[in-house]
């Protein structure tokens, strides 16, 4: 990491929900990740909820129907809220296809930011990172997104990552860089 911005010292100034959202291979996990990693070395209390991770316990048992998928997102919400209003930096990596789902989330814990996590279908496709657009494909697997499942591509997000043209490190610089400007992270600039 080259920019001048990570040898900043972060401080962040209230709890926020930082929700990451896109098709599966989008790239969502990687920023996230990325994202928990600097905060954590800030010192900054931060909570990353996965969407992979949720469904093994809080989500268990739910599966991709809307009515599910619903479900999901609500509680991954509600636990947002709940660290929120606890000064916690909440990440979120979830697919979360469905727009009035965000919404309501956003309108629930109001500290939110939305990040979009950009990739065609054909890209994601082209990585799969899981083999599961070939499965779906194979009709193995109903109802996955971008396949025979919508995606509500945000209308108004916080932040657009264009993993097809960014490098992992030029998104991450990207969120930090909004949430200074949205006033969630201050800044004490520091000699490297
Ligand atoms: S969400 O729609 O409820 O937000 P979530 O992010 O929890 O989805 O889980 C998505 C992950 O579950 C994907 O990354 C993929 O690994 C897996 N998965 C399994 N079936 C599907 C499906 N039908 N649609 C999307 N993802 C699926």
């Amino acid at each position: 990491m080259t920019d001048s911005k990570h040898a900043a010292k972060y401080k962040l100034t209230r709890g926020v929900t930082i929700w990451f959202t896109g098709l599966p291979s989008s790239g969502k996990s990687t920023i996230a990740r990325n994202l928990e990693r600097l905060l954590r070395q800030q010192e900054i209390k931060v909570e990353l909820l996965d969407g992979d991770v949720i469904r093994t316990n809080l989500s268990r048992g739910l599966g991709f129907s809307k009515e599910d998928r619903d479900a999901n997102i609500k509680r991954i919400g509600f636990v947002c809220h709940l660290l929120a209003r606890n000064g916690v930096a909440a990440i979120v990596s979830a697919v979360s296809p469905y727009r009035e789902a965000r919404d309501s989330n956003r309108r629930l814990i109001g500290s939110f930011v939305e990040i979009y996590v950009r990739a065609s279908v054909e890209k994601c496709q082209e990585r799969d990172v899981k083999g599961l657009y070939q499965k779906a494909k194979d009709g193995l697997i109903k109802g996955f997104t971008g396949v025979d499942d919508p995606y509500e591509e945000p209308l108004d997000p916080d932040v657009v990552c264009d993993t097809e043209r960014e490098s992992p490190e030029e998104s991450l610089v990207k969120v930090l860089n909004r949430l200074e400007t949205l006033g969630y992270l201050s800044s004490e600039e520091t000699a490297k």
